[in-house]
């Protein structure tokens, strides 16, 4: 009798996380630009001390207790949505520990096996490999420089139709995309919300770096195009903020709402968290620094994106106009799986370009997050990773 005879079929099957497994580095220490993590000089460490202990001084029953999540915060993430211009209510905010948490609640909700789920091609995989556990069939839809391909999405709209099926939501990152960076246009976003209505197919909208705008003007988002009540916008504070404090949240229709939060296993968030985002924000501090973020990153960007030109002139990118990463087509025959133990033997780590497809396509691509490196090891990141081509060929 073994432990492991207790386990689901899903969960035997499991592989460990990435994050469990670092690679064995070279002779040099290695350079991660494998994950989107935060720039930690960009941390407001002592703001956020100074707003924890502003808070338990003010109430430290309603702080440290059980207690329902900070109506501040609500109020503050119903006024920025409509800055965005969405309709929003506090009654149709869900508040989570981290995005992450509600895009792992959408399968209670939406999601019974052999059910499809329409996903962009590449995408983030670590919330797509959710849906994928819950049973779901994912179906990509290819994505360009304008973001999700409309016209692939109608066609993969009608096949389906015509096949009696209808998928259960299309997850869409429509703004400096994980991974590709590429922003969704104004029309696109428009066709999307159109097409969803017409086939009532719920858009769950993951604008994660939207705020992360480094050129150009913000675009509305696809929940303030929404008359019909088919998007679920969901939002994060971990790439304005801190990702430490897991904080994220999600406005849509009333009734999906409610339904998620019934599945959400802790109940409300815990109030020291979300009273210290909302301490943490208000008198304008967060858009503040949100504005410090642009600078800092924008440059970052520029820096990885010039040394790259340079070191690597025969791979391609889109210039992303904001969010952490830079999607690089590796140059002609270089293939992300076999170039990745000679990176890491050259001290340099990247997220190979099939991690980011939910049927493995994606090997002449490569995903570098500019984020978290120090500015001055960039270019010693993008010098070791022309060598490791140079090396693979
Ligand atoms: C597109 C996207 N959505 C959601 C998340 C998760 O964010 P959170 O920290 O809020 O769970 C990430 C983080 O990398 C992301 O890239």
């Amino acid at each position: 009798m073994q432990l492991a005879d207790l386990f689901t079929p899903q969960a035997r099957e499991l592989a460990a996380p990435i994050w469990a497994a670092p690679p064995q580095a070279g002779a040099i220490p290695l350079i991660s630009l494998a994950y989107g993590l935060a720039d930690p000089v960009m941390l407001p460490q002592e703001e956020l001390v100074e707003a924890a202990a502003q808070i338990t001084a003010n109430d430290v029953n309603e702080v440290l207790n059980y207690a329902p999540d900070a109506r501040r915060l609500k109020t503050l993430i119903a006024e920025r949505l409509c800055q965005e211009g969405v309709a929003a209510n506090e009654r149709q905010i869900l508040v989570a520990y981290g995005s992450s948490q509600i895009l792992g609640l959408l399968p209670h909700v939406l999601i019974n096996p052999g059910d499809t789920v329409l996903v962009e091609a590449p995408t983030f995989m670590g919330a797509v490999r959710m849906f994928g556990r819950a049973g779901a069939r994912l179906v990509g839809v290819p994505v360009d420089a304008e973001g999700l391909d409309v016209a692939a999405l109608d066609a993969i709209l009608h096949d389906l139709r015509a096949a009696g099926v209808r998928p259960r939501f299309l997850y869409s990152i429509p703004t400096f995309q994980n991974p590709s960076g590429a922003t969704l246009s104004l029309a696109r976003r428009q066709r999307v919300v159109a097409l969803a209505a017409a086939y009532g197919v719920l858009v769950v909208e993951d604008d994660a770096y939207v705020d992360l705008r480094f050129r150009g003007e913000p675009l509305p988002p696809m929940a303030a195009m929404d008359t019909d009540g088919w998007v679920l916008r969901v939002g994060t504070f971990s790439k304005i903020l801190a990702p430490g404090l897991r904080v994220g949240w999600a406005h849509g229709p009333k009734a999906l709402i409610d339904r998620l939060f019934m599945f959400k296993p802790e109940g409300t968030s815990g109030p020291f968290v979300t009273h210290l985002v909302a301490q943490y924000c208000a008198d304008g501090r967060l858009e503040a620094h949100i504005a410090a973020l642009r600078f800092h990153y924008a440059a970052k960007c520029a820096l990885m994106a010039n040394a790259l030109r340079r070191e690597l002139p025969e791979a391609t990118f889109v210039m992303p106009d904001g969010g952490f990463f830079i999607w690089l087509r590796l140059p002609e025959g270089v293939k992300s799986s076999a170039l990745y133990p000679v990176a890491i033997e050259h001290g340099i780590e990247f997220l190979p370009g099939n991690r980011c497809f939910s049927d493995g396509r994606g090997d002449e691509h490569i995903r570098l997050a500019f984020s978290e490196t120090p500015a001055a090891q960039i270019e010693e990141a993008v010098r070791r990773l022309g060598q490791a081509v140079a090396a693979s060929r």
